[in-house]
């Protein structure tokens, strides 16, 4: 194992320009902006128009994350693009944001890990980066969630949102970027959140696209519980790991899934409010994009200054969780 730390050198972030409101959902299913905002602290989430798809908001992301880094796309050595709404079945999104990208040297796959899967990226990155394996890593979380959200279900259509999110990783000093990184599934709560349609199991035909059978489902109070449980043992874990407390973290980005889960997860942390990163009420949940977007979004408020301890925590379907924590 080589003396380095990986590090994030650019990050970068995009979404779509259509906006749904809680207005506007009021006029689709029997709900009102007081349950969803009390509820979820959702005031709006961005969509995606008909002719728009998942890899395009990728490669915005990533370019500008690339930008940033001060890299040429011929210099990245592997592309993770972790999303659970790609352009199509086969090839993989990352594939096609590498021909986008002209990243000509560079491996390229997708992660499907749902809302963990930024996080599942930033730890293999991380260790293909220390194990000397690669140089530079494009770790994107990308998702047109809208595209399979059921319109007639109140209580998942509330809930999310289209995005992407992009980071360049290389090697950076040992004392800084990545101190410790943690990632998990438990396949046996696979019922709390799937979607049963489209592969090969559920089959892909009239009959199941008539039923809806390619739409999420989620027992959102189950999923609730288990998120707010699993994110802050994750988090305590990869603090410990780095030899930190809970006082070290100046900024906290929790997966954005939910006010409440946030709040949650903060209060069992003992993190300070104002440390702790919410763009809810804007993006709603856009899963894998949700925290290399908040990332992006400190950074370019400048919200993270250079020795700063960042603590990222998900949890998503599958289900999956992860934490990372790191010194910018
Ligand atoms: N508007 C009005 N009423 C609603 C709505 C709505 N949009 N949705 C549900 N309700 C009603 C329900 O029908 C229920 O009514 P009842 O009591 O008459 O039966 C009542 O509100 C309470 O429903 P709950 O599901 O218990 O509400 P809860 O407070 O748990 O909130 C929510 C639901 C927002 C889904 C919450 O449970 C949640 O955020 N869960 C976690 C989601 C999550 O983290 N997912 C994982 C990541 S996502 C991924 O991996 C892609």
């Amino acid at each position: 194992m080589s003396n380095v730390n990986s590090g994030i050198l650019g990050t970068g972030h995009s979404y779509p320009e259509g906006i749904l409101t809680n207005a506007d959902l009021e006029k689709i299913v029997d709900t009102s902006d007081e349950w969803i905002t009390s509820r979820t602290g959702i005031k709006q989430r961005r969509k995606a128009a008909p002719d728009e798809y998942t890899s395009q908001f990728a490669v915005r992301a990533a370019r500008e994350a690339i930008e940033r880094a001060a890299v040429d796309a011929s210099e990245i050595d592997l592309i993770l693009c972790a999303t659970v709404t790609p352009d199509q079945i086969l090839p993989s999104t990352g594939c096609l944001i590498q021909a986008a990208l002209g990243a000509n040297k560079a491996a390229a796959l997708d992660i499907v890990a749902a809302c963990s899967g930024f996080l599942y990226g930033l730890s293999l990155a991380d260790a293909m980066i220390r194990g000397g394996q690669t140089k530079y890593v494009l770790v994107i979380g990308a998702e047109i969630l809208t595209r399979y959200v059921d319109y007639t279900d109140r209580s998942t259509c509330v809930l999310f949102g289209d995005g992407a999110g992009a980071a360049i990783l290389g090697p950076v000093e040992s004392d800084r970027g990545i101190l410790a990184a943690k990632i998990r599934s438990d396949g046996r709560y696979e019922s709390q959140l799937y979607a049963p349609g489209g592969g090969t199991k559920g089959g892909f035909t009239a009959e199941t696209i008539a039923r809806g059978d390619h739409f999420f489902k989620m027992k959102g109070n189950e999923v609730f519980k288990v998120a707010v449980r699993s994110m802050a043992e994750i988090s305590r874990d990869v603090l410990s790991q780095a030899g930190l407390k809970t006082d070290d973290v100046k900024l906290f980005i929790p997966h954005q899934a939910n006010q409440r889960i946030t709040d949650a997860v903060a209060d069992l942390l003992g993190v300070d409010s104002s440390l702790v990163y919410s763009n809810i009420a804007m993006h709603g949940n856009t899963s894998s994009a949700s925290i290399p977007i908040g990332l992006d979004e400190c950074v370019e408020a400048g919200r993270v200054q250079p020795g700063d301890v960042i603590l990222m925590a998900s949890f998503g379907g599958g289900v999956t969780w992860g934490g990372v924590v790191m010194r910018w």
